[in-house]
């Protein structure tokens, strides 16, 4: 089976996990996008969504998927995403696509976060995929001293604002030992709008696309 296709198995596996009349958390990447496509075909059933970015709200309107406003709904039941790595213990990074930080705001909004990939993604230890971390814009140099400071390398993801006028550093070779610890530190730094950590609020359930068909953690 190919990543494409354990993506979309694990895609397809987390629409069992919504409810009728649930409102839906999205994320954002390929492995979201098969999620929004398994979900157009139970649309009838659901309230309606909330989107972790601008391409995955364009996508579900496409499928005439309502999308909503997250400041105008009570509560969120279930959010489902992919992610770029994540380990036994659901701890993840996220960012690769630039949305982290509304990904990180529907999750801690979310009850229940299902997050959905392929194998490739299953890791012992995180740091392998550089470490997105989304900053004001005057802040880029101060922050990119203090990535250093901890050891990593940072890089400025050239050509890209995220949805939120910011700019993204893809911090390498971090070495991720306490991710709790450093998800709080890198967060408190001012400029930091978010960090692709998530492991204070990880995930919930991990469905992982294998040749041997979906895994859950
Ligand atoms: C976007 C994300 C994505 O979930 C992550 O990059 C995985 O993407 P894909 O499903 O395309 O492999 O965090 O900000």
């Amino acid at each position: 089976m190919s990543p494409n296709d354990q993506k979309r198995t694990a895609a397809e596996a987390a629409i069992e996990y919504v409810q009728s009349g649930d409102i839906v958390g999205v994320g954002t990447g390929s492995t979201a996008n098969y999620f929004i496509d398994a979900l157009k075909e139970i649309k009838g059933k659901i309230d309606g969504t909330i989107a972790s970015s601008e391409a995955t709200a364009d996508r579900l309107k496409s499928h005439g998927i309502p999308v909503m406003n997250l400041s105008e709904v009570g509560g969120l039941p279930i959010y489902v995403d992919g992610a770029d790595e994540a380990t036994h213990n659901l701890h993840l990074i996220k960012g690769g696509g630039g949305a982290l930080t509304r990904e990180k705001i529907v999750a801690h909004a979310s009850e229940k976060f299902i997050c959905i990939a392929d194998q490739s993604k299953l890791v012992d230890r995180l740091g392998a995929f550089p470490l997105p971390v989304e900053v004001i814009p005057m802040a880029q140099s101060m922050i990119a001293r203090e990535m250093v400071k901890l050891g990593g390398q940072p890089e400025l993801r050239t050509g890209f604002t995220t949805d939120n006028g910011n700019i993204i550093l893809d911090v390498y070779n971090l070495d991720i030992q306490n991710p709790v610890e450093l998800e709080r530190q890198i967060n408190q730094l001012p400029g930091v709008v978010t960090v692709g950590l998530f492991a204070i609020r990880g995930a919930d359930v991990l469905l992982l696309g294998t040749q041997d068909g979906v895994k859950k953690y």
